[in-house]
């Protein structure tokens, strides 16, 4: 039997739910595991007591969209280090993405990341099968195997699925499990050996670029077959405005369509890249600020419905090649909640509970995941959160394994303080990482 975790008061936040339009100061009794309640439960004997005025309480925040490295690429991060990068950064459920070595497609691979993310006692870590045998394209990999074994969504990212017959039977097929397909965006074609986003600062640095209708093809593409079949697209990554644009329409139509925007695509363009900085080089690539504004609306208005951040760990041999040989990608693990909070709400551009929904309710809806509410009886995963809390990105801090960020040095405002998984406190920032050193292997499913 999984023991007990003690019973917990978070006494005093400001308690945002924003499934139920919760927004209020409240206490939060966790018991057994769960919610037992929020308002004025009273303190039962035995409950470690946590004063949180002043501070944020939500549901644990979810990331649907995150690469482990494991198995493979142990080097850049492993199931456990990123488990323990996503509790410091206030993240509860992260799902792995399947692009590992050898990649996530069979159902002892998807069993494996399962296990391995039990294991790490951290963040709840769900498997994302692979769409194709192998990543390549040709063949489905053994979707039904995979779901039974605990994957949660397909996706061959890192990759596009460019043969648009396997797509179509992908969403087709995915229905009887009722998971989306999610789809990184490439038409390769037209991307092909580019660098960057295709423009001025491509042709200045004379990087070969990367042209938006690479994206914009894709989405469409993806969204025509989704509206054929019936079946739930979930769109990675989207840069660019007419992406946004295209799953707006798609949304009024009625298609089954959900998506992400980053972090990094909602703070910087292509400018970021200058002198040949390799720390943001990603794919989909930094854009315009025409885009970036674009991103931004999209998330006020909840075309787009999650914030993921793509957590695309790296290591500095690797990113410190030439511009064009080095990888794609970035760590965000560590720096999501605080470029949420300071870029999109002290920005202007989404409300406290907006950011709310965006990093916990609406992704675990799209990925139909057992998180993203503090409703009585609900599994208790919580973060807890410092709105105030000042603090420079230090890359040589993070608990990542892989420090390649642009956002070295940047001031953020906004810091997880508490997270719980399943009613442990698993991270706890006044402790530090001596609060990591105990994590209990959590033996629950
Ligand atoms: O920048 C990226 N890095 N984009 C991807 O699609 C894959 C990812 C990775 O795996 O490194």
């Amino acid at each position: 039997m999984p023991e007990k975790p003690e019973p917990i008061l978070l006494r005093g936040g400001r308690v945002i739910d924003p499934g139920r339009g919760l927004d209020e100061v409240a206490d939060v009794l966790l018991v057994d595991g769960r919610v037992q309640d929020v308002g004025q439960p009273g303190t039962p004997d035995g409950a470690v007591v946590r004063d949180v005025s002043g501070q944020v309480v939500v549901p644990g925040l979810v990331d649907v969209h995150v690469h482990l490295r494991e198995p493979g690429g142990e080097h850049k991060e492993t199931i456990a280090t990123g488990a323990r990068a996503a509790i410091v950064g206030g993240f509860t459920s992260v799902c792995a993405m399947p692009n590992t070595d050898p990649p996530i497609d069979d159902p002892a691979a998807v069993g494996f990341v399962r296990a391995e993310g039990m294991r790490a006692g951290a963040a709840r870590v769900y498997p994302v099968g692979a769409v194709s045998v192998g990543l390549e394209g040709e063949r489905l990999a053994l979707i039904g195997e995979m779901v039974e074994e605990g994957a949660v969504a397909i996706t061959d990212d890192g990759r596009p699925v460019s043969d648009s017959g396997l797509m179509r039977l992908a969403l087709e097929y995915t229905q009887s499990f009722d998971i989306p397909v999610a789809d990184h965006c490439e038409d390769r074609t037209l991307s092909r050996n580019g660098s960057m986003n295709e423009g001025v600062v491509s042709t200045r640095l004379g990087i070969t670029g990367i042209p938006k209708a690479a994206e914009e093809v894709m989405i469409a593409r993806d969204l025509i077959l989704a509206e054929m079949t019936g079946g739930h697209i979930h769109i990675q990554h989207v840069s660019t405005r007419r992406g946004v644009e295209l799953i707006r329409q798609a949304k009024e139509r009625g298609v089954r369509v959900t998506a992400e925007g980053t972090p990094h695509h909602f703070t910087l363009t292509e400018d970021a890249v200058d002198g040949y900085r390799t720390e943001a080089k990603v794919n989909p690539p930094l854009r315009t600020a025409d885009d970036v504004a674009a991103v931004r609306e999209g998330l006020a208005d909840g075309t787009l419905d999650c914030i993921a951040t793509d957590h695309a760990p790296h290591h500095y041999d690797e990113k410190e090649q030439a511009f064009e040989d080095a990888p794609f990608g970035l760590v965000g693990l560590e720096t999501a909640l605080g470029l949420g909070l300071t870029e999109l709400v002290d920005g202007g551009v989404l409300t406290l509970p907006q950011l709310i929904d965006h990093m916990s309710r609406a992704p675990a809806g799209a990925f139909h995941l057992d998180a993203g509410t503090l409703a009585p009886g609900a599994v208790a995963d919580v973060t807890v959160f410092d709105p105030a809390a000042e603090w420079t990105v230090d890359p040589a801090a993070f608990v990542s394994k892989s420090r390649n960020t642009p956002f070295a040095g940047r001031k953020l405002r906004g810091q997880a303080t508490l997270t719980i998984v399943g009613g442990r406190i698993v991270w706890d920032r006044v402790r530090g990482v001596e609060s990591l050193k105990n994590l209990l292997p959590r033996r629950d499913g």
